[in-house]
């Protein structure tokens, strides 16, 4: 399985003339690590706020400037019809209440404005700029009207702004943007309105105030499958334990420590969920007793620390399953892979478990790749290999094949 959607893609930049436009630089890089072809226009505006020559000597390609709209070098070329011909999507970022004005109203003259009318493929719009300016109501009434010409057009964030106000206003960072992109190119929308919940990361037990006992996982496998769940149209949320993953953007983030809280968090969540995916390396057992004081050599040669077991998550989610619930688990192994996944999957009651080796150099944890077989009652399903978005890809497509199997 591959994420086949994700390569060798095409994407138009148009940048605005907005303080915020020194991030675009960034965007570029973000889009050229995908491996992505980039064309860029800058608005006149633009060319003073970023340099041409630095966007163009990222993108690798020219810069497009108002002066080659239908000028006698350029004009023949007819950039804004073909740019948005090549492209497969037009990213306008950031976005100026002027440009906003003109997009909702079919003003074509100048060389950005002209480009968006004559696309036939998506047109994403992150507006950024001062928080007055964005509520007002003729730049409300044009984002209205944009969306209305089926424009994506994104909220601003919120936060310090270069004109010293706080507010509504900022340019999303280029990871959020991207993936906005990513999720509008995905062309699965097999989860729209299906709840997802997934649990993630390692879960952290507590000694005494200094100490824990934690175990390798890297968070990165669950965050995967948020954004590829997220992709694909499906409501997601995450429970995770301390991670240093970022926070996967689209999905509901709840942070937790221990397996118990874990435990308390997914037992509250899962009710209104139609899938669950237990993706967390969750502590098998936590000290017997919490130390209030850190606890002190004393010029002791050893030291036993007494443990006990945490709940098991999975199988309490398996027994107070609700009707047409679907559940996944994970079987981290380190030998005897299929024997033991198989018997967990049994116990746990789950309906699908998906196999993971993580001892080794080639072991799953804190990789970004990993190796995986997926297995229901009647047998394997599905193996695969290769990033953990990959991965994660071929997980929902065992989840959409079970499903259908199940009649939901
Ligand atoms: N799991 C859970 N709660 C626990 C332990 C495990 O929800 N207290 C889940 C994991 O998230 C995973 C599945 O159960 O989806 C299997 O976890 P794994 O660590 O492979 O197995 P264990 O049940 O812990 O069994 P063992 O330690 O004997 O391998």
């Amino acid at each position: 399985m591959t994420l086949g959607w994700k390569k060798d893609r095409r994407l138009l930049l148009g940048i605005c003339g907005g303080i915020s436009a020194y991030k675009t630089p960034e965007l570029v890089r973000e889009f050229k690590k995908l491996g992505w072809e980039v064309e860029t226009v800058l608005t006149t505006a633009a060319e003073r706020f970023v340099s041409p020559l630095v966007i163009s000597t990222l993108s690798g390609r020219r810069a497009w400037l108002e002066e080659d709209f239908l000028s006698r070098e350029e004009g023949w070329k007819i950039p804004h019809i073909n740019l948005v011909e090549w492209a497969d999507v037009t990213l306008i970022a950031p976005a100026t209440a002027s440009f906003l004005h003109k997009a909702a109203w079919g003003d074509a003259s100048d060389i950005l404005s002209a480009s968006i009318l004559a696309s036939k493929k998506p047109v994403l719009i992150f507006p950024a700029m001062n928080v007055f300016m964005w509520g007002h109501c003729a730049v409300r009434e044009n984002v209205h009207r944009c969306r209305e010409l089926g424009y994506g057009v994104f909220e601003p964030e919120e936060g310090f702004l270069a004109c010293g106000y706080e507010g509504k206003g900022r340019l999303p960072s280029p990871g959020v943007i991207r993936e906005e992109v990513l999720r509008t190119l995905e062309p699965t929308k097999d989860m729209k309105g299906t709840r997802v919940l997934i649990t993630s990361g390692p879960t952290r037990e507590a000694i005494d105030p200094v100490r824990f006992i934690s175990n390798y996982s890297s968070g990165k496998m669950g965050a995967s499958l948020a954004r590829t769940s997220w992709y694909r149209g499906a409501e997601v949320t995450m429970i995770t334990g301390p991670s240093q993953e970022p926070p996967p953007h689209g999905s509901r983030v709840i942070n937790v420590v221990s397996a118990e809280e874990m435990y308390e968090t997914a037992m509250s969540e899962a009710p209104s969920q139609d899938i669950i995916v237990m993706a967390a390396a969750v502590g098998d057992f936590r000290p017997s007793s919490f130390s209030k004081d850190k606890i002190k050599r004393k010029g002791e040669k050893s030291f036993i620390l007494e443990m006990k077991q945490n709940r098991d998550i999975a199988a309490a989610l398996g027994a107070a399953r609700k009707p047409g619930q679907f559940l996944v688990g994970f079987a981290a192994e380190t030998g005897n892979a299929m024997e033991n996944a198989r018997e967990k999957l049994e116990k746990k009651k789950l309906d699908q478990i998906v196999v993971n080796e993580v001892s080794g150099p080639e072991g799953a944890f804190g990789s970004d790749r990993n190796s995986v077989r997926i297995l229901d009652s009647g047998g394997e399903l599905f193996s695969s290999e290769g990033s953990k978005d990959e991965v994660a890809e071929a997980i929902w497509d065992a989840v959409a094949q079970g499903r259908k199997d199940h009649g939901q």
